[in-house]
């Protein structure tokens, strides 16, 4: 048994385990293979349309009839700047030379939409379990009765999970979901002997056959080192982790000249597809968390019931 079974008990769940939401590296297969083993599978909705998302939703609900999240982006957008972008595209030119690219040529601007009124309909409608939010929190007439308040933006202040989770338990009555480098069935015993109620992994699953990430990205995974990633704001605008690459290495980790969120991502897309299709991840978003080493290549399903069950172990392990 769960030392603590209140995020089971909220979410109608088997295991404390949640598929972490991971724009553009996932679909809702992946979201369907933990919530059939028990965990709760996220869907990230951030970089499709409501009616795309809802379609989705729909497929999922198809495939299982388990608890599910649904996870949305809450930035700001940002305003248009033609100076900073001109700029970007500037800094870049040398790349789209080097791959015969027209560097003129008009970049796509794919869909990160952040949450608004008519995402809150399609929550309102699909009924998810949960719902998550990232770079932010909804307006206060989306949320009604809840409060937060948004993360800095200061990166040199970010603060690890071992040190994080506790105080958080120690400051808040809610469960605690503890997120963030925890890969194995050590990081899940050690997340509950902090006094959080579940976790929430990202990279552990990217490994999975069920994961719809790029080949040199798997592969960056699967080669990953304890040193291997970097905070870094050069793939799309705001800070996050990821492997480091070598448009990271030559202009980043952090660029002054990098358009805000998600713009910076934009003219980096004709070179990410023109070095995917000679098998490089030169410039392509290798996001990651640190504990990527500790990755499995397992199906999804079969990794969750792994996990709890060594975790439960580990737990009746140290509570003799
Ligand atoms: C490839 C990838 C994409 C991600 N995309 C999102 C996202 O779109 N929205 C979000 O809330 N979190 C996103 N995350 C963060 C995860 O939700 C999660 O908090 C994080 O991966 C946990 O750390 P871990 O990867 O060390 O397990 C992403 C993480 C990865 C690895």
């Amino acid at each position: 048994m769960w030392p603590d079974r209140r995020l089971l008990d909220l979410l109608h769940i088997e295991h404390p385990i949640i598929l972490a939401p991971m724009g553009g590296a996932m679909d809702w297969e992946l979201t369907a293979a933990v919530a059939e083993a028990g965990g709760l599978g996220s869907l990230p909705c951030m970089m499709h349309t409501p009616a795309q998302a809802r379609e989705m939703v729909r497929q999922l609900r198809e495939a299982t009839k388990r608890p599910i999240s649904l996870g949305f982006f809450c930035h700001q957008a940002p305003e248009q700047n033609n100076a900073r972008e001109a700029g970007w595209r500037d800094r870049l030119a040398p790349y789209y030379a080097e791959f015969g690219l027209d560097p003129r040529a008009p970049v796509p601007a794919p869909l990160r939409a952040p949450f608004n009124d008519e995402s809150c309909d399609m929550v309102v409608e699909t009924k998810p379990n949960a719902v998550s939010f990232h770079f932010g929190l909804p307006d206060a007439a989306l949320v009604r009765g809840h409060r937060g308040v948004f993360l800095s933006d200061d990166i040199s202040t970010q603060v690890g999970t071992f040190a994080l989770v506790p105080q958080v338990v120690d400051a808040v009555k809610v469960p605690v979901v503890a997120a963030g480098g925890i890969a194995d069935a050590r990081g899940i015993a050690a997340a509950f002997a902090l006094g959080a109620c579940g976790v929430q992994l990202g990279t552990a699953y990217l490994h999975c056959p069920e994961s719809r990430i790029s080949a040199p990205h798997r592969k960056a995974l699967a080669n990953a080192k304890d040193n291997s990633t970097v905070l870094t704001n050069v793939m799309s605008g705001r800070p996050a982790r990821g492997i480091v690459n070598r448009v990271i290495r030559e202009l980043g980790p952090i660029s002054d000249i990098a358009p805000a969120f998600p713009s910076a991502a934009n003219a980096l897309a004709p070179l990410r597809a023109a070095a995917e299709k000679q098998g490089s991840g030169d410039f392509s978003p290798l996001w990651s968390g640190q504990a990527a080493a500790l990755g499995r290549a397992v199906p999804a399903g079969e990794l969750t019931r792994q996990l709890a069950e060594a975790a439960l172990a580990r737990l009746r392990t140290l509570s003799k």
